[in-house]
C-alpha cells in the first residue's frame, strides 16, 4: 500500500464525516421546533370590581392567546384543558374549560375568549384581600399535547403542562402586563436542552476535523 492510497482514503473518510456533519446540522436546523406560547391576555373578575359593589356575579372573563412562533411549521393542538383555582395551590378548584383541538398554521396566533362560571371561590376571603389593597391570586393550569406539521408530515405528540398565577386587584382586573401573563412549564425545557447538546456535539466534531 502506497502513501497516496492512504491519503486518498483519509480524504474520502474526512469528506464523508464532513458531509454527514453538515447533513445532521441541516436536519437539526429544519426539524427544530418550539412549543407554542400560551398566555392570559385578559382576566376580569366582576365580583372583585369594587365599583360594582356586588358579589352576585360569579363569572370570570378570560382571554387566552395561543401563539405558534414557528416560522415554517404548523401545530396540531389536542384538546387544550384549562383548570382554574383560587389561590396559588390546587386546594380550591373553581372551574375548567376545554378548547377543542384545532390546527394552527405557521406564524399564526389565536385568541379564545370565554365567560367562565365559577364555583367554590371563597369570595369573602378574596374580597377582604382586595379591599385591603392586596391581591387575590388565581391559578390557571393548561394541559395539552401538540404535534408539529413539517413539510406534510406530523411529528409525535409533545406534552405541554403549563401554569400561571394571575393577580387581581380591587378593579377586578388582572394587573396590567404588556404582553399578558405567560403560562410556563414547571419543569425545565428538556427539548431545548437536548437541542443544545446535539448542536454542541456537531460543532465539536467540526472543530476536531478542521
Ligand atoms: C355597597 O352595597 C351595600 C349594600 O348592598 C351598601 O350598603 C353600600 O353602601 C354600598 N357601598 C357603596 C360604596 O356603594
Ligand atoms: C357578569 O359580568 C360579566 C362581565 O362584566 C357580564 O358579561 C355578565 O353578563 C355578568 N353576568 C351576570 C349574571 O350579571
Ligand atoms: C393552599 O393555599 C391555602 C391558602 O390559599 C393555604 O391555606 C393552604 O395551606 C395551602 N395548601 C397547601 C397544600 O399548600
Ligand atoms: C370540569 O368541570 C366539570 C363540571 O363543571 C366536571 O364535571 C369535570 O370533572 C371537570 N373536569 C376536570 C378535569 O376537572
Ligand atoms: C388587612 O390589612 C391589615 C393591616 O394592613 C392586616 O392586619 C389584616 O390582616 C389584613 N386583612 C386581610 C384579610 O388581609
Ligand atoms: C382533557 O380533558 C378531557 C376531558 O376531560 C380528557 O379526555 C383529556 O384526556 C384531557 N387532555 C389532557 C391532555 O389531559
Ligand atoms: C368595574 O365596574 C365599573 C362600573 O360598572 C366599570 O365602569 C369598570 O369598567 C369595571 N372595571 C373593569 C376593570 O372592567
Amino acid at each position: 500500500m502506497s502513501d497516496s492510497d492512504g491519503g486518498g482514503c483519509c480524504r474520502c473518510c474526512c469528506s464523508f464525516i464532513l458531509t454527514s456533519g453538515l447533513t445532521a446540522l441541516f436536519l437539526w436546523l429544519s426539524l427544530r421546533t418550539s412549543n407554542p406560547k400560551c398566555s392570559i391576555q385578559n382576566f376580569y373578575v366582576p365580583a372583585l370590581n369594587k365599583t360594582l359593589n356586588s358579589t352576585t356575579n360569579h363569572t370570570i372573563f378570560f382571554d387566552l392567546k395561543l401563539d405558534n412562533t414557528n416560522k415554517d411549521k404548523g401545530v396540531h393542538y389536542d384538546a387544550v384543558n384549562l383548570t382554574f383555582y383560587y389561590g396559588p395551590n390546587v386546594s380550591f378548584l373553581i372551574g375548567n374549560y376545554t378548547v377543542h383541538g384545532f390546527y394552527q398554521g405557521h406564524g399564526k396566533n389565536t385568541h379564545r375568549k370565554y365567560l367562565l362560571d365559577t364555583r367554590g371561590v371563597p369570595w369573602d376571603e378574596a374580597l377582604k384581600a382586595v379591599s385591603n389593597g392586596s391581591l387575590a391570586v388565581f391559578r390557571v393550569d393548561l394541559v395539552t399535547a401538540v404535534r408539529f406539521r413539517i413539510i406534510g408530515f406530523k411529528t409525535k405528540r409533545h406534552k405541554l403542562d403549563l401554569k400561571a398565577n394571575v393577580e387581581v386587584d380591587g378593579t377586578g382586573d388582572k394587573l396590567k402586563k404588556k404582553k399578558g401573563i405567560r403560562l410556563k412549564s414547571g419543569a425545565p425545557e428538556l427539548d431545548c436542552y437536548h437541542a443544545r447538546v446535539v448542536l454542541s456535539v456537531i460543532l465539536s466534531a467540526f472543530v476536531l476535523l478542521l
